[in-house]
C-alpha cells in the first residue's frame, strides 16, 4: 500500500512539473533553434516509418515514363514545388531558406523512395513540417503526374529543365485543372 502511495506521488509530482513547463514558456519555438538529438530522432523515425506504412502496395501507380504525363507535371512542379525544393540550376527560395526543416532538394533525395511514397507525401503532406497536402487541391492524375517529374529529377541536367521551361512557356497550374 505504502509502495502504491510513494509511486502514487511520483507520478502526479512529475504530471505537474511536465504542466509547469507547458505553461512556462520556457520552451523555444524559434524556427532557428534546431531539435535536440532525442526530438529529431523520434520526428525522423516516426515520419520515416508512418510514410512507409501508409504508402504501400494497395497504391497502384500507372505507367510513368510517359512523356506527355511528365511535361504536365513539369507545370505543377513550376508552380508548387520549385520554390521549396529547388531544381537543376534553380536555388531555392528565401521563404525555404527559413523553413525549420528544410526542404530538400529533390534532385539528391528522390530517388530514395519509391513512386508510392512520392504520391503519398505529395497527395497528404507531412504534419509539423513546410510540407503542404496537395490533395485537396490536386486530382490523383495530376498528383500522378507530379510523380512522374520528380522521379525524373535526380537524373535531369540544369538544360533538361530549362528546355521543360521553354516548352511550356504561359502554362501554369490552373490551365492544366481546367483541362480536366
Ligand atoms: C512551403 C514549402 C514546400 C512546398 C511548396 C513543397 N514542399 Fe515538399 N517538403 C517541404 C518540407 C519542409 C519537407 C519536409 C522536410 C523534412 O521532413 O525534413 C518536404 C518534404 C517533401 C518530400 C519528402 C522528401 C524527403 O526526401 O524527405 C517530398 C517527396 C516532397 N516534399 C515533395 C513536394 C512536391 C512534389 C511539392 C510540390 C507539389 C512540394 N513538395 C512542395 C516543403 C515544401
Amino acid at each position: 500500500m505504502k509502495y502504491f502511495l510513494r509511486a502514487g506521488i511520483v507520478i502526479v509530482v512529475l504530471i505537474i512539473a511536465f504542466l509547469a513547463y507547458i505553461y512556462s514558456g520556457i520552451y523555444n519555438v524559434s524556427a532557428l533553434v534546431p531539435h535536440n538529438k532525442l526530438t529529431l530522432w523520434i520526428m525522423n523515425t516516426v515520419g520515416d516509418n508512418s510514410i512507409k506504412h501508409h504508402a504501400n502496395d494497395d497504391i497502384k501507380t500507372p505507367d510513368l515514363s510517359d512523356s506527355s504525363l511528365v511535361k504536365m507535371g513539369f507545370v505543377h512542379f513550376r508552380e508548387m514545388c520549385v520554390g521549396c525544393h529547388g531544381g537543376p540550376g534553380i536555388e531555392q527560395s528565401e521563404i525555404a531558406k527559413g523553413l525549420y526543416p528544410s526542404p530538400p532538394m529533390l534532385s539528391k533525395t528522390a530517388k530514395e523512395w519509391t513512386p508510392q511514397q512520392l504520391f503519398w507525401i505529395t497527395k497528404n503532406g507531412l504534419k509539423m513540417t513546410g510540407m503542404p497536402a496537395f490533395g485537396p487541391t490536386h486530382t490523383d492524375d495530376m498528383i500522378w503526374a507530379i510523380v512522374a517529374f520528380t522521379k525524373q529529377l535526380p537524373t535531369m541536367t540544369k538544360e533538361q529543365y530549362q528546355k521543360f521551361d521553354n516548352e511550356t512557356k504561359g502554362e501554369s497550374d490552373e490551365a492544366n485543372e481546367h483541362a480536366h
